[in-house]
């Protein structure tokens, strides 16, 4: 990618332009600019060992059926107890759980070591302090590259707290206050997270 000139508004490029001509430090640094929330999935082994990893590729992609997705790196270890599990937990993190993330982001073999967590009805780690959790079944696996696109049935949601959540951008943490905009009203009920005027979002 090229720096580009500046347009009028000095801020703007003049005239948009880009490259097709980029390697993967470049793709990262592109795709750095989409803020994401911070999720951990977690489940157990057949042991009844918990695993996790952090991850910020999961959204929420159907209401009916209730489905949500996320895209674990093939080489994961935790995607391999998933998938022979078939079910698996996502646990969307607080800001104040930066140090929850980083634990669970990097290849330790003590990640639950000083994590508080409680079993879902379906004995899967609930960790505690999340925003919020949903226990899910694995309902398709497709191929994403590098990665698999996991979508998982949404069977059990947790309670909500309220708290603000922990947000990953250009590749760092940040957080928000929660800013109490509404979107233009003839667009809300198309959005797949809106849960209506009267809630706290
Ligand atoms: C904020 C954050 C977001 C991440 N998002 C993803 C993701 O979406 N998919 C993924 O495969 N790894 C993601 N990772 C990296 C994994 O958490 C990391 O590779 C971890 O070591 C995988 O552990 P495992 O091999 O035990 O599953 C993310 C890491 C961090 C810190």
């Amino acid at each position: 990618m090229n720096a580009a000139t500046p347009g009028a508004d000095g801020f703007h490029p003049a005239t948009p332009f880009g490259s097709s001509d980029f390697d993967s430090r470049q793709f990262r640094t592109a795709m750095g600019q989409f803020c994401t929330g911070v999720t951990v999935i977690t489940t157990l082994d057949a042991d009844g060992r918990p695993a996790g990893f952090a991850c910020q590729s999961f959204a929420a992609l159907s209401l009916d059926p209730p489905l949500v997705l996320f895209c674990p790196q093939k080489t994961s270890r935790t995607w391999a107890v998933i998938e022979q599990r078939g079910a698996f937990c996502v646990n969307v993190l607080a800001h104040r759980q930066q140090d929850v993330s980083a634990s669970f982001g990097a290849p330790r073999e003590d990640k639950f070591a000083g994590v508080a967590w409680d079993p879902s009805p379906s004995g899967l780690p609930v960790i505690r302090h999340s925003l919020t959790w949903v226990d899910c079944t694995i309902e398709n696996v497709t191929d994403g590259g590098d990665h698999h696109i996991v979508i998982g049935r949404a069977q059990t949601l947790g309670d909500v707290l309220q708290d603000k959540p922990l947000l990953f951008y250009r590749g760092g943490y940040l957080s928000t206050e929660h800013p109490r905009v509404t979107p233009a009203q003839a667009e809300l009920e198309n959005f797949l997270t809106w849960t209506g005027g009267d809630t706290w979002l």
